[in-house]
């Protein structure tokens, strides 16, 4: 089909990720969906076994992509784990495990799949950001950690490679209903009834959990994502999802430091 691009969308196998694979290849384009388990059953699209941790993965993924197509002409770092709990009740191990996956892994995707795409003086890359990134989430220190680093590793690396053709873009979801209140990770310490923070982490969480369920469906940024790789957007940053968080996000722009943060602990009860 004309104008149809090879795309890899990490993270394919739930959530946003499975979301933006089948809209992309509905649309004509040649998708490799990526997971680190077995081939979802029914997804009409090419799969890729890929681990974003593992260098070897990464590596062969995108050689893999390259002898089969000849070229990648955009890449979703759409794979992210989201991790809970307190800044002081998650070991250094974890939030290793957090930033591996959420930064590190975008990074060494990106960076396997940018040669290709500077010999061919073209290509699109959408990082997949968060609201958290925007803000930083109580709670969740280290994934906002994780999302607050990925925007300005997307920045830097947007005008670094505008000279050879390739786009660089992050969309940031706020609440999207997908399996990650299943798949959110809590941190070892956070689960001990002990912890000074246990009561409020498990009530601030829930509150997440509550948003999410009732968050917009992930095809709205299936639908941001591909106007990316189709040509139709080109902004840096997109943030996408409930009225209300975007409002918050633009106020993080706005409002005093200190009257932001009064408002959101206020907001989750974390005041003295
Ligand atoms: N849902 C929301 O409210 C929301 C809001 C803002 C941002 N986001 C972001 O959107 C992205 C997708 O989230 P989602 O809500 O769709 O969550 P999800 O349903 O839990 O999907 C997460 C995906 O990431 C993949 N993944 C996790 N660790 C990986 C690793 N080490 N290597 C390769 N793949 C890995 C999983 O694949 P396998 O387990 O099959 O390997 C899965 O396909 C994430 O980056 C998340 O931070 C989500």
């Amino acid at each position: 089909m004309p104008g149809s691009k090879v795309v890899l969308v990490t993270g394919a196998s739930s959530g946003i990720g499975r979301a933006t694979a089948d809209l992309l290849q509905a649309r004509g384009h040649h998708v490799i969906g990526t997971s680190r388990r077995e081939k979802p059953g029914e997804a009409p699209w090419t799969w890729a076994r890929l681990d974003v941790t593992e260098d070897a993965s990464v590596m062969a993924c995108i050689a893999g992509v390259l002898a089969a197509h000849g070229r990648i002409d955009a890449v979703v770092n759409n794979a992210g784990l989201v991790m809970a709990g307190a800044v002081e009740d998650t070991s250094i191990e974890e939030a290793r495990r957090s930033l591996e996956t959420n930064v590190l892994g975008a990074m060494r995707v990106a960076r396997a799949a940018l040669p290709a795409m500077r010999e061919r003086g073209s290509g699109t890359i959408v990082n997949m950001g968060s609201l958290a990134g925007r803000v930083g989430m109580p709670f969740q220190g280290i994934y906002s950690a994780s999302k607050f680093a990925l925007e300005g590793l997307t920045e830097a690396l947007a005008q670094e490679v505008a000279a050879f053709g390739i786009d660089v873009a992050l969309v940031a979801p706020g609440d999207t209903a997908t399996p990650v209140v299943d798949n959110r990770v809590r941190t070892v310490a956070s689960q001990d009834p002990a912890s000074p923070y246990a009561a409020a982490c498990v009530r601030v969480v829930a509150m997440y959990e509550k948003d999410e369920r009732a968050g917009v469906p992930p095809a709205g940024v299936a639908a941001m994502v591909t106007d990316l790789v189709e040509g139709r957007r080109r902004g840096p940053r997109y943030v996408v999802g409930p009225v209300g968080q975007r409002v918050l996000v633009a106020a993080r722009g706005v409002v005093p430091g200190g009257v932001f943060r009064w408002g959101m602990s206020r907001y989750f009860g974390l005041r003295r």
